[in-house]
């Protein structure tokens, strides 16, 4: 082979897209996630990749969809709640401490736990903030009322994400659930951001992982008003099967 056969065919190589399933195998999928997180701005439009102008239609969708669950029967009751991939606090702020007596806070960038902790400074409903992986948090036992896990789950490979489910489970109060607003890949296919390190799941998968973490659907939401061409949202309220 010429010297300029072998310069295309690495050429070629670089431009293949890897293959989102064993991608997620590869330890670079955790560390180049922690790395991108690192480099983005605190803020806003940093954290929810320059969508700011979604924020507000996104927490009118979440406040409806937490007061649908509060109005179940045997809700949860309002007492402590925890924020999963919180980012900058963007949630906590417009959405949770409004409902809760105490919010914590899982986190694992640093600058973001920071601005989290001055964007919240006046809140007297803080309680604690964990700078950790959502691949290594277990809650205490007994301990939320609501779990709530937005826009992060597809930085958790599958396994560690099912293993995450099940952590969780243990942690919930009775009557507690867990809240997952995600993206939703529409092509029936695992689809990967190279440039975040994440994953979007079809609906069907993420269903499966539920089950078979031991969690089952209690209700199943799109979110809507968002502008076309993003992903399809979808919230999902969910208890343990026993
Ligand atoms: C798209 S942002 C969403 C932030 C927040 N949930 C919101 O909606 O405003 C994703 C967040 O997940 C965090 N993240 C990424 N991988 C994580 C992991 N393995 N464990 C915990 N947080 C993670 C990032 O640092 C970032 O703050």
């Amino acid at each position: 082979m010429e010297k300029g056969d072998e310069i295309i065919e690495n050429v070629d190589n670089e431009n293949k897209s890897r293959d989102p399933i064993e991608a997620q195998k590869d330890p670079a999928f955790y560390t180049d996630a922690a790395a991108y997180w690192e480099k983005v701005p605190p803020t806003v439009n940093g954290v929810l990749g320059g969508f700011e102008k979604i924020s507000s239609t996104d927490i009118v969708g979440s406040d409806s969809f937490l007061r649908g669950i509060f109005r179940m029967k045997n809700p949860p009751s309002r007492e402590r709640v925890v924020d999963c991939g919180a980012g900058i606090g963007r949630i906590t702020k417009n959405l949770l401490v409004r409902y809760f007596n105490k919010v914590d806070l899982v986190e694992q960038c640093r600058q973001f736990i920071e601005k989290s902790r001055e964007n919240l400074r006046s809140s007297s409903k803080i309680g604690n903030y964990y700078c950790l992986g959502l691949q290594d948090f277990t809650p205490n036992s007994n301990f939320y009322d609501i779990v709530w896990v937005q826009w992060v789950l597809g930085h958790l490979n599958d396994e560690d994400l099912e293993a995450f489910f099940k952590r969780l489970i243990p942690g919930l109060k009775p009557n507690g659930v867990i809240v997952v607003k995600e993206n939703l890949s529409g092509s029936g296919e695992v689809e990967l951001d190279e440039e975040d390190s994440s994953v979007a799941r079809p609906e069907s998968l993420l269903l499966k992982i539920f089950d078979r973490a031991g969690l089952k659907v209690i209700k199943n939401v799109l979110q809507r008003n968002f502008p076309k061409g993003l992903y399809e949202v979808r919230m999902f309220c969910l208890k343990p099967k026993t």
